[in-house]
């Protein structure tokens, strides 16, 4: 009697670990949903190739599987010993069996290949299917952040960060690194390709549903690897050449006053300007020779952009609310709410590594610096 109580307590303390593993691993996948960029949700038709062949050969492999735990289970039930049974039938050599079972997965496998080649050809074929003309987009993978220069705007422009683009135009980009490998993947919007240093790769792309989608890089790049994400905003062909003609003007000099303390602390001796550069201020224009030589993001229209550093930290105006005080004294009402503070506080605390090196500034110059920045729209 005891035996049995003890055995039916066993069960049931094992059952409760399934159940309560079952509940955690949902709870934890339902929690992926919100913020993770999901194939399954795909904004444009290379993403819809790439998720319809997922659904078949998801299809497939459910057919096999059910198949081959069907006669498995089958076989465990059905020819189970019992006391006293024979040897059962043998069947080694049988040559129905041989050709049977190496006939039906050939089958199966040849309807996947036929499948992933009609997706290749249809992912080739997507440029006689986008009606609006092609922008071309030189996209650079950072240690550890994405740089997008715009090839064949007139003028040229770049930004970083934020991959903004015109909803139904065919969007080619060009992959370049000149560090390590790194891999460019959105996934709601085109599948993951690598950026190789010294080997330009490219990839062509259309979003038809404005939004923003999270871009990540997919290859092991270094320490920061897992914080070289990106946007790309994909704005209505209106909203687009509003933002481009926003983007093409230089950088306007501010005249509050926080602001141009600001930026005499970008142009100043040390100042920001050795590594970020700011047409208009020491750039005459985004393809300025001197460009070549900088290390950061070009921070012309840093006002109009929302996530710094590969998306470590994102920021808004409405957060970092800059406030001068009777003596005008510039400071951040909130700063532990603001990014943009913590980031210019200590670039390598929040994020170990990244070449951004910058003297401590006191809560002041990072007031006046975030005017500027956000002056910068
Ligand atoms: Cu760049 Cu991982």
């Amino acid at each position: 009697m005891r035996t049995v109580r003890i055995l039916k307590k066993h069960r049931v303390r094992r059952w409760g670990i399934v159940l309560s593993a079952m509940l955690m691993s949902s709870i934890l996948l339902a929690a992926c949903g919100e913020s993770s960029p999901s194939i399954l949700n795909p904004q444009g038709p290379v993403a819809n190739q790439e998720s319809n062949l997922f659904w078949f050969i998801l299809i497939v492999a459910t057919i096999v599987f059910v198949i081959v735990e069907g006669l498995l289970i089958y076989s465990i039930v059905r020819f189970r010993e019992r006391p006293n049974m024979p040897l059962p039938r043998q069947v080694h050599g049988n040559n129905t069996l041989e050709i049977a079972w190496t006939i039906g997965p050939s089958v199966f496998l040849f309807a996947v290949l036929i499948a992933t080649i009609y997706t290749m050809f249809n992912l080739g074929n997507i440029s006689n299917n986008s009606p609006i003309g092609q922008l071309e987009i030189r996209v650079v993978g950072h240690q550890w952040w994405w740089e997008f220069d715009y090839t064949n705007t007139n003028p040229q422009i770049i930004t970083a960060d934020e991959l903004v683009v015109p909803q139904g135009t065919l969007i080619h980009t060009l992959l370049k690194s000149d560090n390590v490998i790194h891999s460019f993947w959105v996934p709601q919007v085109t599948g993951k390709t690598d950026v190789v240093p010294g080997h330009n790769n490219d990839k062509l792309f259309r979003a038809d549903t404005p939004g923003t989608y999270r871009g990540l890089c997919t290859e092991y790049c270094g320490l920061n690897h897992a914080h070289m994400s990106f946007n790309l905003i994909v704005k209505t062909p209106s909203d687009y050449m509003t933002w481009l003609s926003g983007q093409e003007k230089a950088a306007q000099t501010p005249t509050d006053p926080a602001a141009v303390a600001g930026m005499k602390l970008f142009t100043g001796s040390g100042g920001c300007f050795a590594c970020h550069g700011i047409v208009g201020v020491n750039l005459n224009s985004y393809t300025d020779p001197k460009a070549a030589g900088l290390v950061g993001p070009n921070l012309t229209h840093f006002g109009s952009r929302r996530i710094i550093a590969g998306e470590v930290l994102e920021w808004d105006p409405g957060s970092c609310k800059v406030v001068t005080d009777s003596s005008g004294n510039a400071s951040i009402q909130n700063p532990d709410g603001c990014g943009l503070y913590q980031w210019l506080k200590d670039p390598r605390g929040i994020k170990p590594e990244n070449d951004m090196v910058i003297r401590q500034l006191s809560p002041t110059e990072i007031a006046q610096l975030i005017a500027y920045l956000e002056s910068l729209t």
